[in-house]
């Protein structure tokens, strides 16, 4: 039987991507193997969203030429969005590569290793869902759905719409039977993928057309899932509709990552993102109307060309005033083909990494203020297996997607009850209530 390795870096989408290729590679009778030495299949799923993605993937790639070496019979694949962002240009720089294939050609991987083929392929056309393909899920009791692919916004920092093309949306009714299929193999948290999932349904036929909020009731109905997620929505699409659906539906988790990229009107505007400081505390005074517990989180760029002291200052403003309960902060990172790239008054590097520095400071202390709120409460945690940091104890995570380690006695995929006892900005400590287990 023939093995596969595959590495994934990047977002979440990713993760989902990978677990379709692994999925899509068992139907072809491949088995998973440990490590890259023992694959005949050695895989990357890239990402290149900033420039240290695409050094950590080189670095792994000088790897997989080891292997190849050794045993020329291996083959090498390089998919997602650094192999869309280079396309053939991939063949010229690691000739050792036999198929590389953007995020939406997954499908054509399978066609690639059936077929004799003794060239290098590149498959870089935008035309599957990798959602439609098998997967092999990481997790029992948790599952991706990918709801769209591509994006249509044109944030000028951004690779992404040109590594995953226009967006379009999978139909309604083939993502419930999806969940409901889901629902039925165990899974209870699903998370909705999207590059906008707010903007979801736009595209389609006027007789399938079907609002987020609509499909989060939807799935919200689907017997057995307990937990809905989502990521990521776009500022300028977060309608009440949506909010509402938070304090509404039983199963929506409390928590909304609504990327801020800058605190700074002039900023967003050069980022292109079509809302204004304003309008995005606007969104976050709705939240916190109709979910006052809501956990909030974002990304925020620092050093966008031109980011003036007193802009930074105003992003700095905006974290402090919403207090957030986590944030990713990146430095500015220029993408080959963007619009930023070519912008004037590119911000030294020194600068952005002193403005990095003063904002995590901030970013920290703000989401400890906001976690210190969960000390003396009883959380509803999802088990995910032992802690990380010490394996007698547990760890899951809180409908406000905290990480929560604790002792207990919940086996994974299971809803406890978790007292929490102390809290750091990162992550919240406690023990499971035994009460309620023995009630339970
Ligand atoms: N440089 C730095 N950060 C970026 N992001 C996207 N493009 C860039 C870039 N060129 C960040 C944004 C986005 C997150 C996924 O990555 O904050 O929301
Ligand atoms: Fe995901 Fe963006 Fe990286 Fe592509 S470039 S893998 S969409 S984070």
């Amino acid at each position: 039987m023939k093995r596969y390795h595959v590495t994934t870096f990047g977002c979440q989408m990713n993760e989902h991507d990978s677990e379709r290729m692994k999925g899509m590679l068992d139907s072809l009778g491949y088995a998973e193997a440990p490590g890259r030495d023992q694959a005949d299949l050695i895989l990357f799923n890239t990402c290149s969203i900033r420039e240290k993605a695409d050094s950590r993937f080189v670095a792994h790639l000088g790897e997989a030429k080891r292997v190849k070496r050794e045993r020329p019979e291996v083959i090498v694949g390089v998919g997602g969005c650094w192999a869309q962002s280079v396309k053939e240009e991939v063949f010229a720089r690691f000739p050792f590569v036999d198929v590389a294939f953007g995020p939406g050609q997954v499908h054509k991987l399978a066609e690639f290793l059936v077929s004799d083929s003794l060239t290098a392929q590149g498959y870089f056309e935008f035309e599957g869902f990798t959602g439609h393909l098998p997967a092999k899920r990481a997790h029992g009791h948790h599952a991706w759905v990918q709801i769209s692919v591509g994006c249509n916004c044109v944030c000028s920092y951004c690779i992404v719409p040109s590594t995953r093309g226009r967006e379009v949306s999978r139909p309604a009714g083939e993502l419930i039977a999806e969940v409901q299929g889901l629902a039925a193999d165990g899974v209870r948290e699903v998370t909705l993928l999207g590059q906008n999932v707010n903007s979801y349904g736009r595209d389609l036929p006027r007789e399938q057309r079907t609002t987020f909020a609509e499909l989060l009731r939807a799935v919200d109905a689907v017997d057995g899932i307990d937990r809905i997620r989502y990521t990521s929505p776009h500022p300028k699409d977060m309608r009440e509709d949506v909010i509402r659906a938070h304090a509404e539906l039983p199963a929506l988790c409390e928590h909304i990552h609504l990327p801020l990229q800058s605190g700074s009107s002039p900023v967003l505007k050069r980022m292109r993102r079509t809302y204004t400081r304003e309008r995005y505390l606007d969104r976050v005074a709705m939240i916190r109307e109709h979910v006052p517990d809501c956990a909030l989180t974002t990304d925020i760029i620092v050093g966008f060309p031109g980011e003036t002291e007193a802009e930074f200052e105003q992003t700095v403003e905006v974290v402090e005033e919403v207090g957030y309960d986590g944030a990713f902060t990146f430095i500015y990172s220029p993408r080959r083909g963007t619009e930023a790239a070519d912008l004037p008054d590119q911000v030294p590097h020194e600068i952005k990494v002193q403005r990095m520095q003063r904002l995590v400071e901030v970013v920290q202390r703000r989401a400890h203020d906001r976690a210190s709120r969960f000390v003396g409460r009883t959380l509803d945690v999802l088990v995910e297996g032992p802690s990380r940091t010490d394996p007698s104890r547990l760890r899951g995570r809180s409908r406000h997607n905290k990480v929560v380690n604790f002792t207990g006695l919940g086996g994974p995929g299971e809803l406890v009850d978790v007292e929490i006892l102390e809290a750091t900005s990162q992550t919240l400590s406690g023990q499971e209530s035994i009460l309620s287990r023995a009630a339970g």
